[in-house]
């Protein structure tokens, strides 16, 4: 890596490229961060350089990863919406991948998921694979970390099942409840990150933490932590699908998917590897309880709408909103 001036990281003012860019920043490396969001506030005061993440501008894109050593990568999207699909996100990540190759970037970090597979039924973890493959493919040494279902403040699953418990008073778990999860913590797929970056080997590894939960003790979990009295019942899944549309309308957000209701239950979200991450979801959750459900996180604020709350889908903005994501400095 000598001669190599700085790391990139897609999506700093994000969920786990925050984490990313601030392990970095305390090793002492030059960060720089590709976002859709450039001009959102952040905690790193300054210490970043911060460029747009442009995939229409393959040209501009190329020059703002040009010198990177390692490109941590983050980018992916949650569902589609309007007009974002799973495959315009493999097309994105195509072109970033082959701008980075055209830059000289040393190394790619990339965040994927458990068990994602080119068959897959769910366009999610079908359109993982597929990126996974490009990037095996792309020439360029490579780490792919496979996380779960990753918690820290800003997560969006636990904080908002949180959220549920605290205002309704019941919650509805899809089918049995016996699906299982391995949650992982966000500052320790963040380290593992960071570890995978100063390796040279290709590697593919999973990022899970030590605990695996049913779905139901998961939420039994939260509810305790959340001091919430919410009756929890098992439901027909499509019935929870509609609890969670109706409970939409009340913050205007997409809470859960089909697709995500039934990966769920296809319990996709655990390791057959042994665990990576250290920090229990039991003891993390029992230290943020004040914090678990407070506040809604939305999705839909996060990366589909603009300033205005419309969505950038409809007019065609490109600053998405830049509030919802809580400020942890302090956590
Ligand atoms: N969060 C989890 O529980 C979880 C679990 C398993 C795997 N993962 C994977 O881990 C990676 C990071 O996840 P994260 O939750 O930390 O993501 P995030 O910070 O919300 O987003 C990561 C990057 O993707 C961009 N992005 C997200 N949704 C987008 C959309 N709809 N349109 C355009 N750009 C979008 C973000 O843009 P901005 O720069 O504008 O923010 C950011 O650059 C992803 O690859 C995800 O699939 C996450």
């Amino acid at each position: 890596m000598a001669g190599r001036e700085f790391d990139v990281v897609t999506g700093a003012f994000g969920y786990t490229g925050k984490y990313i860019t601030r392990r970095l920043l305390a090793m002492g490396r030059r960060v720089r961060t590709l976002t859709g969001h450039p001009s959102r506030a952040s905690s790193f005061n300054g210490n970043l350089e911060v460029y747009p993440l442009q995939f229409s501008n393959r040209r501009d894109l190329t020059e703002s990863l040009r010198g990177g050593a390692t490109l941590y990568n983050t980018y992916w999207v949650r569902f589609a919406h309007g007009s974002t699909s799973y495959e315009s996100a493999v097309e994105n990540s195509r072109t970033l991948i082959d701008a980075a190759r055209e830059a000289g970037v040393g190394r790619i970090v990339h965040i994927s998921i458990t068990n994602p597979s080119v068959d897959s039924k769910f366009g999610y973890f079908r359109g993982k694979a597929a990126v996974e493959r490009l990037i095996a493919e792309s020439g360029i040494p490579y780490a792919i970390l496979r996380p779960t279902v990753i918690f820290g403040v800003e997560g969006i699953l636990i904080n908002n099942i949180a959220w549920l418990l605290r205002h309704f008073p019941v919650f509805a778990i899809p089918g049995k409840g016996d699906y299982c999860l391995q949650p992982v913590y966000v500052v320790d797929v963040a380290e593992l990150a960071v570890a995978a970056g100063k390796d040279s080997a290709n590697m593919v590894m999973d990022a899970v933490g030590p605990e695996v939960y049913s779905f139901q003790a998961l939420v039994r979990l939260i509810a305790s932590r959340a001091g919430s009295r919410a009756l929890i019942v098992r439901v027909p899944p499509a019935i929870a699908l509609v609890l969670s549309q109706v409970a939409g309308r009340f913050v205007n957000d997409v809470i859960l998917t089909r697709e995500e209701v039934e990966g769920l239950m296809a319990g996709l979200l655990v390791s057959k590897n042994p665990p990576t991450g250290t920090t229990r979801l039991s003891e993390w959750s029992s230290r943020h309880a004040h914090l678990l459900g407070v506040r809604y996180l939305c999705e839909l604020d996060r990366h589909f709408r603009g300033e205005d709350g419309e969505e950038l889908w409809l007019n065609g903005s490109k600053t998405p909103k830049s509030a919802n994501l809580l400020d942890d400095s302090n956590v």
